[in-house]
């Protein structure tokens, strides 16, 4: 373990984040959010997203630093996130910690974002180690590990087309609703009937760990037109039936696969995370089966850079001058993370 602050920086989508960490204890976490920039345009425009990082990062490391009370001076190492995530978005992050690093002469740790998201249970003051089953369930990935060692989590199951998140976020759109469209669907769904509507379950195959989203969106679209144009009670039943579709399989799934593993904790994490009715459905399972369950706060399960100072522990750190040929990559490396 790094025993003294490391300095996190994330800009893979639409945060621009920085953090201090020593140990397990989050000493500072800023996070700058760009969702009412891109609101307009439904969704995350890349292009913006990297000239708005490039514009917010430098004062967001500062303000970070500032946060932790302490200088570059007292800083051990620099992390950040080198994959996945939009190109343009990553560059500036990438570039400026390894700017960052050169001038202070610093060790750099390369971060997977994904690592980030399943490590954020390890920080204070959930302070989780392995073993435990995460779910991770964001804007651009949906899987479940077994963890047995936070430096290489194994792949149990994944999404085989959208993301949960993505998924929420268009069948919000398909509701009228503003982007990003989970917590607007959540907070439509308080209203309604979770047993109204049918769906069909987002599973990939039954003997598989698979999801499938792509389905239920459909099913909700062509609801939707049959329907014509419904009233607000009617769009509050669609919004909690789907909702309930989409975060009911991946509960049921973290579960199943802690029992089938003999393992005794369960973990969820990235922005889908957030939901209400998401956290109450894995509380429920692993009291059912007398499992533990990690559910980190709201602000580590959306996009943070304490996650990625907390997965830099269990990353090797690439030593000067090598760091100078680190990239940022839009994909996961072939065979993903656990490779
Ligand atoms: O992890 P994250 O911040 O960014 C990615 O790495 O994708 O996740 C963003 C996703 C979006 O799809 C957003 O709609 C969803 O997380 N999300 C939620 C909630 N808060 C964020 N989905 C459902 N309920 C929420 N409260
Ligand atoms: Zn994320």
């Amino acid at each position: 373990m790094i025993r003294g602050n490391v300095l996190a920086i994330e800009t893979s989508c639409d945060e621009t984040a920085a953090a201090v960490i020593h140990g397990r204890d989050i000493r500072s976490s800023v996070v700058a959010s760009q969702a009412t920039l891109h609101a307009p345009y439904g969704g995350v425009v890349p292009e913006v997203a990297a000239r708005h990082h490039l514009g917010t990062v430098n004062a967001v490391v500062d303000r970070a630093l500032a946060d932790a009370g302490i200088g570059f001076d007292d800083v051990e190492a620099i992390a950040v996130t080198q994959r996945p995530g939009l190109i343009g978005a990553l560059l500036v992050g990438v570039a400026t910690a390894k700017s960052l690093a050169y001038a202070r002469g610093l060790p750099l740790i390369s971060v997977d974002h994904i690592m980030g998201h399943i490590a954020a249970v390890w920080l204070a003051p959930l302070s989780v180690d392995p073993p435990f089953v995460s779910l991770i369930a964001s804007g651009g990935h949906t899987r479940l590990d077994l963890v047995r060692d936070l430096g290489s989590p194994e792949l149990l199951g994944q999404t085989i087309d959208d993301a949960a998140g993505e998924a929420l976020d268009k069948g919000a759109r398909m509701l009228g609703l503003e982007y990003p469209g989970g917590p607007a669907l959540e907070r439509l769904s308080a209203s309604g009937r979770r047993d109204a509507h049918e769906f069909p379950i987002a599973l990939g195959g039954a003997d598989t760990r698979d999801f499938s989203f792509a389905g239920v969106k459909t099913s909700l679209r062509y609801r939707i037109q049959d329907l014509g144009d419904p009233d607000d009670a009617t769009r509050a039943d669609l919004a909690a039936s789907y909702q309930e579709a989409i975060v009911r399989p991946l509960a049921d799934r973290l579960v199943d696969a802690a029992r089938e593993h003999g393992v005794q904790t369960v973990a969820i994490g990235g922005g889908v995370a957030a939901n209400g009715r998401l956290r109450e459905l894995v509380e429920e399972g692993a009291e059912r089966h007398g499992l533990a369950v990690a559910l980190p706060d709201r602000s580590l399960c959306t996009d943070n850079a304490a996650m990625i100072g907390a997965a830099a522990q269990f990353t090797p750190m690439t030593p000067w001058p090598d760091y100078l040929a680190v990239d940022a990559m839009p994909t996961a490396p072939p065979g993903g993370i656990a490779a």
